[in-house]
């Protein structure tokens, strides 16, 4: 939540903020602001809503500029304060000489808060990042050096921060600290660069430095230091980032999520890439970091997750169970870390997360690290925060996702879960072999299926068109295809705001039948040649009998579904246990069409952000 993005040098230094903050719009888009240093003035500038206002701001007051060598900006989620000019960053001490852009929460701003007051400071809004600007103020005003008054002032403060602080006597210099939310600084020539993500700095420099919990950066144009909260200097590694600006543009389509839905074929043949080539060998999870005696003795695994990641994790107990005979738990981050989890050494924690942020996840794995469990992650981000805490990694290589709902990145982490029970399977021995070499083969054909749904979406695109109005929707499945029936569910009520609820196609008729009549679609996943087709079927008749209006997600051409059903979407025919990862793709893609003829920000949807970094 909440994107910052600080610059100093050669370039023109609106632009480099402007289109960093651009490309981290996914991390809120409630307000923006930027902080200049030029020729000895310090400008601020910001805007309500979307980062679109705030180009038009600058674009108003563009003589007012003479020559900015440095600034920082920021994107904001909002969490404490409403969405409002006075609460929108950049923030300024009471002389407006000290300027601050933060992500994440300061708990024990109140009683900062009393105590500046009592001093004297002069605060204008309701946000905790206002206490950071004038307690470095304060400090400035004892230490008279800005690393040193930031220094002081971070071991004051509790809670999540990434902050960048720039002040008027120290043009073209930032500092920059974190804690418990991501910061990293870009190395360029004669430039350099902090922000909360790589998106930010991908098209400038691949030189990354990712900054540690209560590290400061000083960065200058040619200069960069880190120490850590005793002022000691820190040799930090500089990496290389692995992506390329190519993958921050919309090539075409009209939003990043279609863009998104459509490369999940290749992201697949991605993930299977190197792992899983040939039917008769076996899996290579090398990335799992457990000797193969322990596997086999394996007998639990909790995994964690929220939200989309969460979904993925439901099928992934489902396979885990299913071929390796492992005890799966699933539990959401948010839940697992207040309450006392029967985690311990012999027990395998798996986190899923496309962000490898979301700071629920972070604190459940940090909690589950304690017990001394083997620690898996499952990231599309192996530079992340959560990747850090891993013993194993498996980076599920879908690229970045920049559509703040979750698509390509939930089929990679459904196809490295299907890796995963295979490769469990094989180590324990456990299922039949010619089992698992038909779902090999399967797999490896999953993306030619999904490039046949993608190719033809008029089925789909009609339904959209029909259901838009409906307010109300059910997606029922049973076994394996629950999880895509939540997945479906909350890809439709996140970017259309539609109440949708993915629910057990048997538990129907235990409550929520109350609801049925001709206003409240039912959608129907039924996967033939499986266990739980004709019960799926049988619970449609009952939807039907009262009115609701039915739509069939299937791979059956029985014809008795076409009389059955007012709306079919057909996709091509995969067992039962491998259709989570097929199924996905035209629930996505209903839910994209909906929100499209809604006229919804399909990309940006209202009070969402992509990297969930608060608690
Ligand atoms: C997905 O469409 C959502 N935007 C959201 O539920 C997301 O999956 C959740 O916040 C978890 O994020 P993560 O995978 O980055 O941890």
């Amino acid at each position: 939540m909440c994107g910052i993005v600080g610059y100093v040098g050669k370039r023109d230094v609106v632009d480099v903020i402007f289109k960093g903050l651009t490309n981290l719009e996914y991390r809120g888009y409630d307000s923006a602001g930027m902080a200049l240093q030029d020729c000895g003035e310090l400008r601020i500038y910001k805007t309500l809503g979307k980062l679109i206002n705030l180009k038009n701001e600058l674009e108003e007051r563009k003589s007012e500029l003479k020559h900015p060598t440095s600034g920082i900006g920021h994107i904001r989620w909002a969490t404490h304060g409403s969405p409002s000019l006075v609460n929108a960053h950049p923030h300024t001490c009471s002389c407006g000489r000290l300027v601050v852009v933060h992500n994440g929460i300061i708990e024990n701003y109140k009683e900062l808060r009393e105590q500046l007051i009592k001093k004297g400071c002069n605060f204008r809004s309701q946000t905790d990042t206002e206490t950071i600007a004038h307690l470095v103020a304060d400090e400035y005003a004892k230490a008279k050096d800005l690393e040193t008054a930031v220094r002081n002032s971070i071991k004051q403060l509790q809670g999540a921060y990434a902050i960048c602080v720039m002040h008027k006597d120290v043009p073209n210099l930032i500092v920059g600290a974190r804690k418990h939310a991501p910061m990293l600084v870009g190395i360029g020539e004669d430039e350099n660069f902090i922000a909360s993500d790589t998106p930010a700095i991908i098209e400038y420099t691949k030189k990354t430095i990712y900054l540690e919990d209560n590290e400061i950066a000083v960065v200058t144009k040619d200069s960069v230091k880190i120490t850590d909260i005793n002022g000691n200097t820190v040799n930090k590694k500089i990496e290389m980032l692995p992506w390329e600006p190519v993958a921050l543009s919309k090539l075409g389509y009209k939003h990043f999520m279609l863009k998104e839905i459509n490369e999940q074929p290749d992201v697949i043949r991605n993930v299977l890439n190197g792992k899983l080539y040939d039917i008769d060998a076996p899996v290579n999870l090398s990335e799992v970091k457990i000797d193969k005696e322990t596997l086999k003795k394996l007998n639990k695994i909790q995994i964690i997750a929220c939200g989309t990641s969460l979904h993925a994790a439901i099928v992934g107990k489902y396979l885990i169970e299913d071929f390796a005979g492992i005890s799966v738990e699933v539990e959401a981050s948010s839940e697992y870390i207040y309450r006392k989890t029967t985690t311990d050494s012999s027990t395998l924690v798996i986190g899923v997360s496309q962000s490898g942020e979301t700071a629920d996840t972070i604190t459940a794995i940090k909690q589950a690290k304690e017990k001394n469990s083997h620690i898996l992650i499952i990231t599309n981000r192996p530079d992340s925060n959560m990747a850090r805490l891993a013993d194993s990694l498996i980076p599920v290589n879908a690229g970045i996702e920049v559509s703040v709902a979750a698509t390509k990145s939930y089929s990679a982490q459904l196809i490295s879960f299907y890796l995963l029970a295979i490769h469990l399977a094989e180590i324990k021995d456990s299922m039949d072999k010619e089992y698992l070499k038909n779902i090999k083969h399967e797999l490896i054909q999953l993306p030619t299926k999904i490039e046949e749904i993608l190719s033809n979406t008029s089925s789909i695109q009609e339904c959209a068109r029909k259901f838009s109005s409906y307010k109300n929707f059910i997606y029922i499945a049973r076994g394996v295809n629950l999880a895509s029936a939540y997945e479906g569910a909350l890809k439709l009520k996140e970017i259309s705001y539609i109440n949708a609820t993915g629910y057990p196609a048997g538990e129907l008729k235990h409550g929520p039948i109350a609801m049925l009549d001709e206003t409240m679609p039912v959608l129907a996943i039924l996967i033939p040649g499986g266990i739980t087709y004709e019960k799926v079927l049988s619970n449609s008749e009952e939807a039907k009998a009262r009115n609701a209006k039915l739509i069939a997600l299937t791979s059956s051409t029985d014809k008795a579904i076409d009389t059955l059903f007012d709306n079919v979407i057909r996709i091509p025919h995969v067992s039962e246990v491998l259709s989570p990862a097929i199924t996905c793709v035209p629930l996505q893609l209903l839910a994209y069409y909906i929100a499209e003829f809604l006229g919804k920000d399909v990309d940006q949807p209202r009070n969402l952000a992509k990297s969930v970094t608060v608690e």
